[in-house]
């Protein structure tokens, strides 16, 4: 519920907005009070799209380092912000640029797809990059003679090679989100035996054998548009729980379970409304990207969204 502090920092940001020609985009995880105030609300791919076709001339990107990082790839001549310093995805950070070149010098036929939770640095060696939201069709565009390097994240590849058929090569080969590893096979049983009309919705970075006993897997974007539109009142949301609570109120008329409610992205929960706020008077924290690392990570990530 929102206080008078809060409708204070609501109006000043929008002042700031309007005064700065700025724009908020908000990952889906953000905090309520962070997603009311963006300009965009979504998953990875959305965020990428909408920082690909802004004219605004401050980004703030609401959400992770790699997701603010991508969106200063695609805007050299415009400040993208971060209203908090360091939110670093544990994920990201797994692979290294030095990493990826000796995993490429050892499978010198393969093509590189990175998933986008990877640092620029290491995009710009890739051939190519896709979320969980369109993992699957720029998998199957890659070319079919070669095998692809998929990193950093082994449960997406298990969900990638498990639907299209490719051989995926995982670098590291034990990568993986330290949010999504938290379900696992013992716990969703249990929630299956607590809630069994429910239907089970999980993202591609939880566990393999999660995977295996869901009625769908998909990106952020991809589980809220399912639970809204099938044809069921029940769902177990295995991700993020503040995801659940974004259902609930967008649809009231069913009912949502996180699989736990202490299962959150605790980065993701970092910037609030005095920090956006903050944000857009001081123009920080700044996040800029060396021209080279940059010029070299927009390849791949238009391929991608040619290919979405
Ligand atoms: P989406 O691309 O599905 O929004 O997910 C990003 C993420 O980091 C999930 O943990
Ligand atoms: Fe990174 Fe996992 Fe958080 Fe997603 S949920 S941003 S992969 S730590």
């Amino acid at each position: 519920m929102q206080n008078n502090t809060d409708n204070g920092h609501i109006e000043r940001i929008e002042q700031l907005k309007r005064e700065k020609n700025a724009i908020i985009l908000a990952h889906n995880y953000e905090r309520p009070e962070i997603r009311a105030v963006a300009d965009v609300v979504s998953g990875s791919l959305g965020l990428a799209e909408a920082a690909n076709e802004t004219s605004a001339d401050i980004i703030v990107v609401c959400g992770v380092d790699f997701m603010a990082e991508m969106a200063a790839v695609m805007n050299p001549d415009r400040k993208v912000i971060s209203p908090v310093r360091n939110a670093t995805c544990p994920l990201a950070q797994q692979l290294s640029p030095r990493k990826l070149r000796d995993a490429k010098r050892a499978n010198p036929n393969s093509e590189v797809l990175l998933y986008m939770n990877a640092h620029a640095s290491a995009i710009a060696l890739a051939d190519c990059v896709c979320t969980a939201a369109n993992a699957l069709t720029v998998a199957e565009a890659m070319d079919h003679s070669s095998p692809i390097l998929f990193g950093p994240d082994r449960c997406v590849s298990y969900y990638i090679s498990k639907r299209t058929g490719r051989e995926l090569i995982a670098v590291p080969e034990n990568g993986a989100c330290p949010v999504h590893q938290k379900i696992s096979l013992e716990a969703l049983i249990a929630a299956k035996a607590a809630h069994p009309r429910a239907k089970v919705v999980a993202h591609p970075e939880c566990r393999p054998e999660v995977q295996d006993r869901t009625d769908y897997i998909g990106s952020t974007g991809g589980i809220v548009k399912f639970c809204k539109e099938a044809d069921a009142g029940e769902f177990l949301v295995a991700t993020d729980s503040g995801v659940s609570r974004m259902l609930e109120k967008e649809s009231p008329e069913k009912t949502f379970y996180p699989i736990s409610d202490a299962l959150v992205c605790p980065r993701m929960k970092v910037p609030t409304l005095a920090k956006v706020e903050a944000a857009l008077v001081n123009e920080k924290f700044r996040v800029v990207v060396p021209q080279e690392i940059a010029d070299a990570a927009r390849i791949p990530i238009e391929r991608m969204l040619e290919l979405s």
